[in-house]
């Protein structure tokens, strides 16, 4: 399957809204992978199918966790946090996708992990910063994007945190792995 697959077969499976941020993302992504030097066409890939699984059936999303061995933290953390890893199996076993640096940006997208590599950072970013987002502090983290992948990465996932403790929502322990890295690499 090449591109314009790709882009048919997310574009079935999403409202219309939802494909023109993917669409951006793939743009986004593309542009930074371009910037740090790392390989375009697997960020191309990556950020089309990124959210192939964000409209998936909760229930069937966490049968394929049970199923076939997924990390057991995602069951009861609803669609949200299901659809990076489900979408990464989907990519894997239903469209044929071998490699491991697309899969794992699609799966950890969301939650972002500890030891994340630089096309994981690219893609998480991408999906917060694509030109379609919109919230306060959008344009500050935009302002950082060409000026360093760990750094405006750091601010990203930093930016993420505060907003969900600040609302009140539960943070994911990869989440917080996650952060906790980026200071421990800070550290050393
Ligand atoms: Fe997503
Ligand atoms: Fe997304």
């Amino acid at each position: 399957m090449e591109r314009t697959d790709y882009l048919a077969y997310v574009k079935a499976r999403m409202p219309e809204k939802r494909y023109i941020h993917t669409l951006g993302v793939e743009q986004t992504a593309k542009a930074m992978a371009a910037h740090y030097g790392e390989d375009v066409a697997a960020a191309e890939t990556a950020a089309i199918l990124h959210d192939l699984a964000k409209y998936a059936d909760v229930a069937w999303m966490e049968q394929i966790v049970r199923d076939h061995g997924l990390d057991a933290r995602l069951l009861g953390w609803g669609s949200e946090l299901l659809h990076g890893p489900v979408g990464a199996w989907v990519a894997q076993h239903e469209l044929g996708i071998t490699n491991e640096a697309i899969l794992h940006a699609m799966c950890y997208h969301t939650t972002g992990r500890a030891n994340m590599s630089n096309l994981e950072k690219i893609l998480y970013v991408a999906d917060m910063l694509e030109p379609n987002r919109r919230f306060p502090g959008v344009d500050d983290l935009r302002q950082m994007m060409y000026d360093g992948l760990n750094e405006v990465f750091e601010a990203c996932v930093k930016h993420s945190l505060i907003h969900l403790i600040s609302s009140g929502i539960a943070v994911f322990p990869q989440s917080i792995e996650c952060y906790n890295d980026i200071q421990s690499s800070e550290r050393n």
